[in-house]
């Protein structure tokens, strides 16, 4: 499988909660290798730019106002599949129905504040990518 590089950040419950050690420890442990990490804000314009097509979604305004809330942490992570492996290890997207193991299983509370978030496709990473390590 070729090697992919994918966008993975800590959302605002997951730094606050103190979850930042463990989650890159499951990649690190994975054979993932974090290759940029920042700790910082999201500004609204890069959260407008990442959650563009949810737009005028009934979770779109909270959403935004969320993920601006508070610090995150934004990684460049490559490896081996690098989407599809942080996406299995990130669990489904409502914690409820994250399985055990996964992060969003095991630190996930609510819908609305699920931990992490990870490129869907090597398309959407190289945007993503491009929104917050311009
Ligand atoms: S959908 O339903 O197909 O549009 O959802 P999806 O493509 O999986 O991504 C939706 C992103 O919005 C976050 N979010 C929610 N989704 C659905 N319902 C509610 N109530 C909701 N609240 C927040 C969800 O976590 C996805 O963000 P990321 O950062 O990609 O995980």
């Amino acid at each position: 499988m070729a090697i992919q590089k994918t966008y993975s950040m800590i959302k605002p419950d997951g730094v606050r909660n103190g979850h930042i050690g463990e989650i890159v420890n499951r990649f690190e442990r994975a054979g993932l290798t974090v290759e940029r990490m920042e700790l910082g804000m999201v500004t609204l314009d890069q959260a407008k730019a990442n959650y563009a097509e949810h737009e005028g979604k009934p979770f779109y305004d909270g959403l935004i106002s969320y993920i601006t809330s508070g610090p995150v942490v934004k990684m460049v992570i490559s490896g081996e599949g690098a989407v599809a492996k942080v996406r299995t290890l990130m669990g489904a997207t409502n914690p409820a129905e994250a399985a055990p193991g996964t992060i969003r299983g095991d630190f996930g509370l609510i819908m609305d504040e699920n931990v992490i978030h990870g490129s869907d496709s090597p398309e959407s990473a190289e945007r993503e990518i491009g929104i917050f390590f311009a």
